[in-house]
């Protein structure tokens, strides 16, 4: 990966945000509106949706939205919202339709393209026009594999949105990765503290001992340093080779990575809800979804390269176990961090040069907060 070492970006008197925007069922509210519904919102993998009819369901700002393959191959995104009297359409949060989607209660029957095909008795409906009552469309970008919806129709074009990451992770295969697995948390704390608990290792030595003698908190450096993208890489501590319970790598190289990437991990957060982590030999992806100020859902899923689970000495559970027991932590933390937020003594408290990146996800924050 090409990394340019850059000065990290502490400001002076960077100081953490108030309680509200941990506990006030309001400020979540406003999240919704002036936040989820604007931003790119990564939804999963496109090899989730494996063959024609595949679809997940996705809540996304307070809307059901089912992501699908159609028939052509393409992957589309839709309000979960009949155009007859507006009833959901597809229940289950994922499978796989035939070559339509019908409305449970009447009988609307649309192509996996969106075009309303069968409405029974209509015909009997003087100037029904069937072409006048398509789904809704949401806008859905494919980025190194990843999905990502935007309800926003005058939002950023994802190409543009996307491009400071342009070409960053070209050694990793990441649009090839397969996911081989994926744990779901429930996690009681705001979904901003376990962003910002993601982007700084200043807790690692207390909170996670057994990383830290793999990972030393204090190595490496990051190199994006403001903005929707943030984070850096770690030294992996010889000689262990990745991030394993072993500290053996547990799979093939993603990639054909340079001398030093070998021996690195690397770890973004990609505004609002994504996290990032790439090891020589597997990665994991985040996707954080706030189900209220004090609930937040966690899904994980591990990657590697597509012919790793039949080549030698593949042992993923190395990995999983690592990042589970890992998470966990870090999850029980962000809980006992939400609790104490959550006190009438509760301030704002300053903010360490260890902690720059949350403090500039914090900005980022506000921006897209106070600026919408
Ligand atoms: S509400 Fe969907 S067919 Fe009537
Ligand atoms: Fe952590």
């Amino acid at each position: 990966m090409t990394f340019l070492r850059t000065v990290e970006s502490y400001r002076q008197g960077a100081r953490t945000l108030p309680g509200r925007y941990y506990t006030a069922p309001e400020v979540f509210a406003e999240e919704q509106e002036r936040i989820f519904r604007h931003q790119w919102i990564c939804v999963g993998r496109d090899a989730s949706l494996a063959v024609p009819g595949d679809y997940v369901v996705a809540e996304v700002a307070g809307e059901s939205i089912i992501v699908l393959r159609d028939q052509s191959g393409e992957r589309r995104a839709y309000y979960n919202v009949c155009r007859h009297r507006g009833t959901r359409l597809c229940e289950a949060p994922k499978g796989r339709l035939s070559e339509t989607i019908q409305c449970p209660y009447h009988a609307w029957t649309y192509a996996l393209d969106g075009r309303l095909i069968g409405a029974p008795h209509m015909n009997e409906v003087e100037g029904f026009d069937k072409k006048a009552y398509p789904l809704h469309s949401v806008a859905l970008y494919e980025w190194q594999g990843f999905l990502f919806v935007n309800h926003d129709t005058g939002a950023i074009p994802a190409g543009q949105w996307f491009a400071p990451l342009k070409d960053r992770f070209a050694n990793y295969n990441l649009p090839l990765l397969k996911t081989v697995r994926r744990i779901e948390y429930d996690v009681r704390a705001n979904w901003k503290l376990i962003l910002q608990n993601y982007n700084e290792c200043l807790h690692c030595p207390t909170i996670h001992p057994e990383l830290s003698t793999k990972l030393p908190y204090t190595s490496g450096a990051n190199d994006l340093i403001d903005g929707p993208f943030l984070g850096g890489y770690m030294e992996i501590k010889a000689p262990n080779e990745s991030a394993t319970m072993t500290g053996r790598a547990c799979a093939l190289p993603l990639g054909t990575l340079p001398a030093a990437d070998q021996r690195r991990a690397f770890y973004y957060a990609l505004f609002p809800t994504m996290m990032l982590s790439l090891h020589p030999d597997y990665g994991v992806f985040y996707t954080v979804w706030p189900v209220s100020a004090t609930a937040s859902r966690v899904v994980c899923e591990w990657m590697v390269h597509p012919d790793a689970p039949a080549a030698a000495g593949y042992n993923i559970q190395d990995a999983e176990e690592f990042w589970d027991r890992t998470n966990r932590q870090d999850w029980h933390i962000c809980e006992q961090s939400q609790l104490g937020i959550s006190s009438r003594v509760y301030a704002p408290g300053p903010y360490s040069p260890r902690e720059s990146i949350p403090a500039a996800w914090d900005r980022t924050y506000l921006r897209a907060f106070e600026g919408a």
